[in-house]
């Protein structure tokens, strides 16, 4: 691969000199000399019912166990031992989308979880047992989670603006026992049917034998009596102080399953394990953040996503901090409700997405300046590559120009951060768009296309060498794919799938997906996907997707389509067909633009050339056409996509 332009402005490179990064050097030089001894005294940061023989067991690579016979739960970690020393602690301020604001303590927490614990164990649930969790962002939704954990249950949360389609394959992938999902959520004001979805799921879900409904909206809805029951009434039923034994886990067994897309067919069950995640989660928050007993932590993710699962719950509760949980969206009742919840809550760390801040550059400084924001000690972003503009906006605008941008880059696959800025041990130099370095005992590096080290400043595949505590195990029942996926194209390499480049620094710059796989607005996408949804319409014979650049959503699905006979190219069309996606995957998935064309570039053997779909995009030389099928495709795309541009 050629060399690259790095997307920084060399002027603007070195923002703060903020240390010399010895400290740093040295505790990445101690992991990587010695990792098990390193993690051995790592992992004694929390609490074990039982030590562990072994580190790592790499016996059976890649599958590597990490403290092996080691006993735990993540649930007394993150509850039972802080009971004693911040019991009446805000674990959790809760702000819903209609303003309102529920908190909980550390005990009031534990005392929930523990009565959900019973009634899960009521119902059968027994270790190993699937739970799916179909829930907008409110407290039951964490709540779910660490009660399944503490029976021993593995959780499978399915995003709730995923479609009845999505949830019900995800369910039926890992054959869920229990479903808990809510009544409703809002969004915007609005209602989102989230029961009526779930209940379009559930006629194809034969494993779900309970469904737990939470009450959140209180509109009218139907109620299966031989299958669904109520939260607060079963809740409430329970006698208070309920204790539930945490189940002793294995830090080998798993313990959730997270679906995230691929570049090909459905999505992978990604499959995490209990004593590495929770080691990992507890150390990577600390090192890249350092929140205190004083800090108001808000990572402003969804639950549904990885971000949610390790840093608004297993995360800061094993820190034993308060963070704060919001539903809704940035600009709704109006586009300073962030702001107006940082000044109410006193945030002081935010933690959140380039897309947001790509956002809020947008609608203005007026809604920032109306706020006061000065409890805030450091930012942070995650999910996307941060262009150096929205970067710089960020430092200056809500940083002052004093606060540290801690840039994560990482994946659902590795449990937490990889590569970051370390506030927790020795804050870097940072530069605007680049993650600084990999984490103490990540011993990443930046590949050629042969596998070989690529060149300072030349773009490359971003690999893992060695194994680490947070990453996935498997992939859930599906070992032959999580070995092709990670380990198959360098042999004991972890291939991530991203392109980035090294600098002479050695500073990493992450440069976005290296496969067909989409960021829109940080939510991850596969084409593939996009494509079979597309396809399964009956108007379409054929689909090509790929991503386009965005200003705000960082990139967006553009659709290639090609009409069975009998259809017309028309506006219904396009709209049915928008419906159509949202309906399948969920309103992330909307193609910005539907191209009808009569047929796709194609190579002799029948592959869609998608370099020259892309060059189509976005108007640059179309290359060589030796190897088309038929040439005149090319024309035909093109003059169909310039004579749409016109009309928009
Ligand atoms: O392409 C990288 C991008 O997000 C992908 C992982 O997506 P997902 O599994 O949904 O997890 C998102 C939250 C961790 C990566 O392969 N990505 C994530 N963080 C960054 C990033 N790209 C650049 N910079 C980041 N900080």
């Amino acid at each position: 691969m050629s060399e690259t332009n790095l997307p920084f402005d060399e002027k603007f490179v070195i923002i703060k000199q903020i240390s010399s990064g010895e400290k740093l050097k040295k505790e990445i030089e101690r992991s990587l000399t010695n990792p098990q001894g390193f993690w051995d005294e790592k992992a004694e940061a929390i609490d074990w019912f039982k030590k562990w023989d072994k580190v790592l067991d790499d016996s059976n690579k890649p599958f590597y166990k990490w403290f092996k016979g080691g006993i735990l739960n993540i649930s007394y970690n993150t509850l039972d031992r802080h009971i004693k020393t911040r019991k009446d602690k805000i674990a959790y301020i809760w702000e819903g989308e209609m303003g309102e604001i529920k908190t909980y303590t550390y005990y009031q927490l534990y005392q929930e979880v523990n009565k959900l614990a019973k009634i899960f164990k009521e119902y059968g649930i027994e270790k190993g047992d699937r739970i799916a969790v179909y829930l907008p962002v409110i407290p039951e939704l964490p709540i779910t989670l660490l009660a399944a954990a503490r029976v021993g249950a593995i959780h499978t949360v399915v995003f709730s603006g995923f479609s009845s389609e999505a949830l019900a394959d995800r369910i039926n992938d890992c054959e869920a026992k229990i479903l808990v999902t809510a009544d409703g959520s809002f969004r915007r004001g609005k209602i989102v049917e989230i029961k009526k979805n779930a209940d379009r799921a559930l006629e194809t879900t034969p494993s779900i034998q309970k469904v737990i409904v939470v009450k959140r909206t209180g509109h009218e809805i139907e109620i299966n009596s031989n299958r669904d029951i109520w939260y607060k009434e079963t809740i409430e039923a329970v006698e208070e102080k309920t204790y539930v034994p945490p189940e002793p886990m294995a830090a080998t067994d798993p313990l959730f399953i997270l679906y995230t897309s691929g570049t090909t067919g459905k999505p992978k069950g990604v499959q995490h394990g209990i004593g590495g995640y929770n080691v990992w989660a507890y150390w990577t928050l600390k090192w890249a953040f350092n929140p205190t007993d004083q800090d108001i932590w808000w990572c402003t993710a969804d639950i549904g996503w990885i971000t949610g699962h390790t840093y608004n719950v297993y995360a800061p509760l094993s820190l034993g901090i308060t963070s704060l949980l919001f539903e809704g969206t940035p600009d709704f009742p109006a586009k300073d409700r962030w702001w107006a919840m940082i000044e109410r809550h006193g945030v002081t760390i935010l933690y959140t997405t380039p897309t947001a801040v790509r956002m809020f550059m947008k609608f203005g400084e007026e809604w920032i300046n109306k706020h006061d924001l000065s409890t805030l000690r450091i930012l942070g972003t995650v999910g996307e590559p941060i262009n150096p503009e929205a970067w710089k906006w960020f430092f200056k605008v809500i940083g002052k120009e004093k606060m540290a941008i801690i840039d994560t880059w990482w994946q659902t696959e590795t449990g937490g951060y990889m590569i970051a800025p370390l506030s927790g041990i020795d804050l870097v130099p940072l530069k605007p768009g680049s993650a600084t370095y990999p984490l103490p005992s990540i011993n990443a590096e930046v590949y050629d296309d042969r596998g070989q080290p690529a060149k300072t400043g030349t773009k490359g595949f971003l690999i893992i060498k060695s194994p680490w505590p947070g990453m996935l195990q498997t992939l859930w029942k599906d070992p032959e794919r999580f070995k092709q996926t990670y380990f198959g194209r360098w042999e004991n390499l972890y291939y991530t799938g991203d392109y980035a480049v090294k600098d002479k620094e050695g500073y990493f710059w992450l440069l976005g997906r290296a496969d067909e796989v989409l960021k829109v607005a940080g939510h991850r996408l596969g084409t593939v996907e996009l494509e079979s949804a597309l396809v399964s319409h009956p108007s379409v014979s054929e689909a090509a997707v790929m991503g386009k650049e965005d200003a705000v959503k960082g990139e967006v699905p553009v659709a290639f389509i090609v009409l069975r006979s009998g259809y017309e190219p028309s506006e219904e069309l396009r709209i049915e067909l928008i419906k159509h996606v949202r309906a399948t995957i969920g309103p992330i998935a909307t193609p910005d633009e539907i191209i009808m064309v009569n047929k796709l570039p194609k190579t002799r053997s029948g592959k869609i050339v998608r370099r020259i779909l892309r060059a189509v995009l976005i108007g640059s030389p179309i290359g060589d056409t030796s190897t088309l099928e038929d040439a005149s495709a090319v024309d035909e795309v093109k003059a169909t996509y310039e004579k749409m541009k016109k009309k928009t």
